[in-house]
């Protein structure tokens, strides 16, 4: 998995000014998570302790909340995240070749992130737009009738360097 940003001094400070917010308010973990994620974009393994602490839960609580909401990350994610559709249309008509360049042009496997912290490699079940298929989208923007042609031009400025 991705290891390459720590978390700095500056969002452990962002993130315990949102927890003292939430003080005592064990029916707030939901939200609190939340916030963390949307200020920081994931939720630090070493804030969980603090989280714990404010909300009057134990950690492995805390911890075990993360695991059940896949919405909520414990890494850091690319800024744009890249879904592939693995639905039983976008399968039929190539998703599969899809997938696998994606992989190729981003050097990722699913889940994982690229160094420079740009994109995330996720798969679907569907997207629901079965019609275009195969799909993948990108941050909020869906990408259908994908073919190898069109994945090399979606990510040629990666492979440029840019
Ligand atoms: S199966 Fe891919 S959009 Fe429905």
């Amino acid at each position: 998995m991705n290891k390459t940003k720590t978390t700095t001094e500056t969002d452990l400070a962002r993130i315990n000014a949102i927890v003292a917010e939430y003080s005592q308010q064990k029916w707030a973990l939901i939200p609190l998570l939340q916030q963390i994620q949307n200020e920081v974009g994931y939720i630090p393994p070493e804030s969980i302790q603090a989280i714990a602490r404010a909300t009057g839960l134990f950690p492995s609580q805390v911890q075990g909340v993360i695991s059940f909401y896949t919405q909520l990350y414990t890494e850091p994610r690319g800024r744009s995240v890249v879904r592939v559709c693995r639905g039983t249309a976008c399968h039929v008509r190539g998703g599969k070749t899809i997938l696998k360049l994606v992989k190729q042009h981003l050097e990722l496997e699913e889940g994982e992130t690229t160094p420079d912290l740009e994109y995330s490699l996720e798969t679907v079940a569907c997207i629901g737009v079965c019609a275009l298929a195969p799909n993948l989208v990108v941050g909020d923007h869906v990408y259908g009738h994908m073919n190898p042609k069109k994945v090399e031009q979606l990510f040629k400025n990666r492979k440029d360097g840019g």
